[in-house]
């Protein structure tokens, strides 16, 4: 009886040490917009590196200020160390800093940047995030070459820009389409651009039904926007409009938030997205932030996605299956 109580006492003793070492890390992943594929991406690449390396993604939807607030609250709460963010609101980064300073968890953000009370961003806060202007370049040079392949008249022809500029990553995008737009030989003067309400399809069908009645008359319109929700709307608001899909060359950006109408047994107006890589931001950021609580590394404040490839109907299954994002 006497040896069966040691042994059990050294079985606590060492499962009371291994205790706190085998608990599996737990990290936040809160996303603004859990709606978009991108993001569902993006959480599902944090978990996967989370299986590999042993830790917990705690994902959390973070649509407004309050319920961020609330979500940093929740994951101190329940023992999370640190985690990753696509803020609802740029402008609520020193408020995030601020409480999670407070309750001692670390902060690597992702896609889009902190902004501090003067509007500078917060550079000092880790970010990962794709490479905007370039991007932005891209798809304005890919719908020049694609007007071109329709024969399109530059002078029947404008560009229904709608543009979200509160927010950097999307400023960046659309004022790279218009320079490569204007860089190819686009009239400058047929590029219109509208504010929209709300980063969604119903903020950017709204936004591109008040462009169009400032400009009837136009045979064929390129529409341009920071993601494929923004084009989509566009698109939509043309085929309100009257615009068959021939007349209409919309390529957005995420790739991943294009699937279904890619998949539609018809045409649309939406001719392609520009893919970057959502499975990069997600593993990259999360690993970041699980070496800084776990190594004490610190990380990088500033990593760059680079490269997107253009989709369209003809290739979309193919090149997200190369990227492992099929299904
Ligand atoms: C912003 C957009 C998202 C996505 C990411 C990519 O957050 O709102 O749709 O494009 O950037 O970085």
């Amino acid at each position: 009886m006497k040896t069966l109580l040691k042994h059990l006492a050294a079985a606590c003793v060492v499962a009371l040490a291994a205790g706190p070492l085998q608990a599996a890390e737990k990290l936040g992943y809160l996303v603004k917009q859990p709606e978009e594929p991108w993001f569902q991406t993006e959480w599902a690449f944090a978990e996967k590196a989370g299986k590999e390396a042993g830790f917990e993604v705690l994902k959390i939807a973070v649509p407004d200020g309050e319920k961020t607030l609330n979500a940093i609250d929740s994951l101190a709460a329940n023992g999370a160390k640190g985690f990753v963010i696509c803020t609802p609101d740029p402008k609520l980064g020193p408020a995030i800093m601020a409480k999670a300073k407070s309750l001692g968890l670390k902060v690597v953000t992702v896609d889009d940047q902190f902004v501090n009370a003067k509007g500078q961003p917060m550079t000092d806060v880790p970010l990962v995030m794709m490479a905007a202007s370039k991007v932005g370049e891209r798809q304005g040079t890919e719908l020049y070459k694609e007007m071109q392949r329709r024969k399109w008249k530059p002078e029947e022809t404008a560009a229904m820009v709608i543009t979200a500029n509160e927010l950097d990553t999307a400023r960046r995008r659309t004022d790279g389409a218009m320079a490569a737009l204007k860089a190819a030989g686009f009239p400058a003067k047929q590029i219109f651009t509208v504010p929209t309400k709300s980063n969604d399809i119903p903020g950017a069908l709204d936004a591109g039904n008040s462009l169009l009645v400032q400009h009837p008359g136009v045979k064929n319109w390129l529409v341009v926007g920071m993601n494929d929700n923004t084009v989509l709307g566009g698109v939509r608001a043309t085929e309100g409009n009257g615009f068959k899909a021939e007349n209409v060359i919309g390529i957005g950006i995420n790739g991943v938030d294009a699937v279904n109408e890619l998949s539609k047994s018809k045409a649309t107006g939406f001719y392609g997205s520009l893919l970057p890589s959502p499975d990069v931001h997600g593993r990259t950021s999360i690993t970041m932030l699980h070496d800084w609580v776990v190594k004490g590394q610190e990380p990088k404040k500033f990593v760059e996605v680079t490269d997107a490839v253009l989709i369209t109907r003809d290739n979309f299954r193919e090149e997200l299956k190369k990227k492992g994002l099929g299904s």
